[in-house]
């Protein structure tokens, strides 16, 4: 079966099981172009938070995206075209090791990053997306705060809102995607391209942070991107990023910092995986309702902030 036929079979199915396809903005140009719903984390999360309508969800992301449509969604099913999908910086916090921290600094708000997850998230205080995480950190009302697993996230965080004290659990947490991002990607994609604003994911290291024009979420960069005057963008995370960037607005021009900024993870997800799991209703997503209940409170606080 080609692609077309599998797509044809994907909406056929879609129809039977009454499901949508919610995507990730770094998933594969076929799966954005087939997917009823395109965000970032906080989008998806917001989005999940509202279906009504559906019975079954097919999750194109990563393991902690589809485990939070889960948890916000008990009464439907959530499917993964694959669970090998899984983000490795979302296992870099354990709850256990939470909990430590937790122990060690008792009188501290606590706040997890979104790539955690269910046993982690039911540990905090609320969870935060790199697109409010600002916010999430103003609105508590601790001065010292433990902020994981993203090291470069809490530090942007930590710049961003100076009157309070960001401690990150672990130290060194962090996306082996954003990592590598360096500034000879810089120097190299402003040389090619000199008229083009620079946005960076703040999951970046703090020199690329500080080399950048913008520090932004991937649903950031989508709002700066389409009110810019510039016409030319260089897009500092995920290469796929560009793919969605460029098809919302086709008169700009959109670069990946560099190609080779892949999330293998991401891309585990295939069209074939999203007609397997529908046609055989395989791949579901399940989190212990004890544990559910927990994370769903902490993620339920950070809806709330708008
Ligand atoms: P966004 O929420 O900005 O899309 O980031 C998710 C992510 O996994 C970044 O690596
Ligand atoms: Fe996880 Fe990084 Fe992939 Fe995002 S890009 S899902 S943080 S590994």
């Amino acid at each position: 079966m080609n692609t077309q036929e599998m797509v044809e079979k994907i909406n056929k199915l879609k129809d039977e099981r009454n499901a949508i396809i919610l995507a990730h903005n770094y998933q594969v140009p076929e799966i954005q172009d087939i997917a009823d719903f395109i965000g970032d984390s906080l989008e998806l999360a917001r989005k999940a938070s509202g279906i009504k309508d559906k019975d079954v969800i097919v999750f194109c992301g990563v393991d902690f995206m589809a485990e939070m449509a889960a948890i916000l969604n008990p009464d439907k099913i959530v499917l993964v075209p694959s669970p090998a999908a899984r983000c490795p910086m979302a296992a870099q916090l354990p709850a256990d090791r939470l909990i430590e921290y937790k122990n060690k600094y008792p009188d501290a708000g606590v706040v997890v990053y979104v790539n955690t997850l269910a046993e982690t998230k039911a540990e905090a205080d609320i969870v935060c997306t790199s697109a409010n995480a600002i916010k999430v950190v103003n609105s508590l009302p601790q001065k010292t705060v433990l902020f994981g697993p993203d090291a470069n996230l809490a530090r942007w965080v930590a710049i961003n809102v100076p009157e309070k004290k960001i401690i990150p659990v672990p130290q060194d947490g962090g996306c082996y995607v954003h990592k590598k991002i360096t500034l000879d990607d810089i120097e190299k994609s402003r040389r090619e391209h000199p008229f083009a604003e620079l946005m960076v994911h703040p999951e970046c290291p703090p020199e690329v942070q500080d080399a950048a024009d913008f520090v932004l979420s991937t649903g950031q960069m989508i709002e700066h991107a389409g009110q810019s005057n510039s016409k030319e963008f260089i897009v500092g995370t995920e290469r796929d990023m560009t793919y969605r960037l460029q098809k919302l607005y086709p008169e700009k021009r959109f670069y990946p910092i560099n190609e080779k900024r892949i999330c293998v993870q991401m891309k585990k997800n295939t069209v074939e995986g999203i007609y397997l799991s529908l046609k055989n209703m395989e791949n579901k997503v399940s989190v212990k309702p004890e544990i559910a209940d927990k994370a769903k409170k902490a993620i339920e606080r950070m809806l709330e902030i708008k």
